[in-house]
């Protein structure tokens, strides 16, 4: 056995200030609103930064500010407005480092994520929505797509900067202006970006940046001044927000939770297969909508890729977030911790079988180690429920079809994963399977290019390609 060594990123790289305003009209703004909120490092319970909890009257000056900007920026020439995404896209990549331990701290990912994954993919939706920027009239959305006005958006907690890429590169390729509203628990981020929009000389307005809890987003969706939302976060909220703008002129999009089924076939190279289960399901923690949380493991191979699954569990690393080596961070938050455990007691009390390795946990911060179920039935909660969390819900099947109808078993159907080594297989499965995405022999895979979004209670819209540009057009 090698031990490994400590390899802890710095964290004298990121600057974080004690109390934080609002970003409006470009500028530092001190809210009207009393109430502020404390924002910790989940792996350590630390205290990072004080940030402000916006009011009504705040998000109503952010709006205004919005709504001012847009004529100017939208008359822009669309290589003009593609220019400053472009300079934004590389500040992102010149401050990553800093972007990247910044993330970490504020929510608990491993630094190897939101250095390799998160913040690559930031910059890269800047790069894809300034190069659409000019080319609108080719987007395949008539000769002269207008943009809708002010964008309202709210994001989750789970990506934060790369939720924020993925709503803001968009709209402003588009021609309209933003008031975006991080989650309570995860602000710094796009704190951070709004300096750099500062830096990037952006129009005062275009982009705004207004923190607070579920009050803050309800007055932003319901502004009479917001004309589209943009939403991703539970199918809770997402049906609180559908139900209060029916009827209204605003444009609707929502990328709401999921449930992925990630189907093995017995002919599936079996190490492969078990990589993808891992980073399908422990990627991120877990805390990724479109998780493969639900193994379907043909009954041939089950034992065998559990043994294998169990084995690779074993190496896994989880703590210091901030260290090089480590595979599992830290959950968000206690009260997503609450939840995790709450499911996974429900779990045991239905019937099904748990499964943890050997892991030790630190003393401080919240954590939950891996975990699988097997033995569990499509009726129980941890089959249908999104857990969000490291745990995967082992089911079994013995045909292609069966396989099919229990992926499809769900209220959800934002993505699944196939994993066979035969092209007609793969082919036949995805073509039934009602979600988003399907990825096959890989998983968690993610390009600018490629629309992503649910069926069913998943949401509707897509996000990204050239899809993603009609949530902010007029059409
Ligand atoms: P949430 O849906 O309450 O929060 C997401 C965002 O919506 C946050 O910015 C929050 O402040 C805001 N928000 C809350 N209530 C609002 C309202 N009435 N109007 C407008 N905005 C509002 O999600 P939460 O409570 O953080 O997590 C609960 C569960 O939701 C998780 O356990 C997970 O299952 C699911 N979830 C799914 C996500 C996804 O990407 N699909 C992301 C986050 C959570
Ligand atoms: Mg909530």
């Amino acid at each position: 056995m090698f031990e490994y060594a400590p390899a802890p990123e710095s964290r004298d790289i990121v600057d974080i200030r004690p109390s934080y305003g609002l970003f409006i009209n470009g500028e530092w703004v001190e809210p009207q609103s009393e109430a502020r909120h404390k924002t910790v490092n989940p792996a350590t319970e630390e205290v990072l930064a004080e940030v402000a909890w916006a009011g009504e009257a705040d998000v109503d000056r952010a709006v205004q500010a919005a709504a001012k900007a847009f004529p100017v920026w939208s008359a822009m020439p669309g290589a003009e407005r593609a220019k400053y995404l472009f300079r934004i896209a590389r500040l992102i990549q010149e401050r990553a480092r800093e972007l990247a331990v910044l993330e970490t701290l504020d929510n608990g990912k491993p630094i190897r994520e939101s250095r390799d994954v998160d913040l690559p993919l930031v910059a890269a939706h800047f790069f894809y929505y300034a190069g659409w920027a000019d080319k609108l009239a080719y987007a395949g959305f008539g000769p002269d797509p207008r943009p809708l006005g002010v964008a309202g958006q709210v994001i989750p907690w789970n990506f934060p900067l790369l939720m924020l890429a993925w709503k803001i590169a968009p709209a402003l390729a588009c021609g309209n202006t933003v008031v975006l509203k991080p989650a309570e628990t995860t602000p710094l981020t796009a704190l951070a970006f709004a300096d750099i929009c500062r830096q990037a000389d952006l129009p005062p307005g275009v982009v705004n940046i207004v923190t607070g809890a579920g009050e803050t987003g309800a007055a932003l969706v319901n502004h009479p001044g917001v004309d589209k939302v943009a939403f991703t976060g539970s199918t809770e909220v997402g049906r609180l927000i559908a139900r209060s703008l029916a009827g209204t002129r605003k444009k609707l999009t929502l990328e709401l939770g999921g449930k992925a089924a990630n189907i093995v076939f017995e002919d599936a190279p079996l190490d492969q297969a078990v990589e993808g289960v891992v980073n399908g399901i422990f990627f991120n923690q877990g805390h990724v909508c479109c998780a493969g949380s639900r193994l379907l493991v043909q009954e041939s191979i089950a034992a065998d890729l559990l043994e294998a699954l169990k084995r690779r569990l074993g190496t896994m690393r989880l703590g210091d977030p901030l260290d090089k080596n480590t595979d599992i961070g830290a959950i968000n938050s206690a009260e997503q911790l609450a939840k995790i455990r709450e499911l996974s007691e429900a779990g045991e009390a239905e019937g099904a079988e748990r499964w943890s390795p050997a892991c030790p946990i630190p003393d401080r911060g919240y954590w939950f180690p891996p975990t699988v179920f097997t033995g569990v039935a499509q009726s129980h909660r941890i089959a249908r429920e999104e857990i969000f969390g490291p745990v995967l819900s082992v089911l079994t099947f013995r045909t292609p079809a069966e396989a099919v109808e229990k992926a499809n078993n769900t209220p959800y159907g934002l993505s699944a994963g196939v994993w066979t080594e035969k092209g007609s297989l793969m082919l036949w499965t995805a073509s039934r399977l009602r979600a988003g995405v399907v990825w096959s022999n890989t998983f968690n895979r993610f390009d600018p290019t490629s629309p992503f979004g649910g069926y069913k209670e998943s949401g509707y819209g897509r996000e990204g390609g050239r899809h993603g540009l009609e949530g902010y057009l007029a059409l």
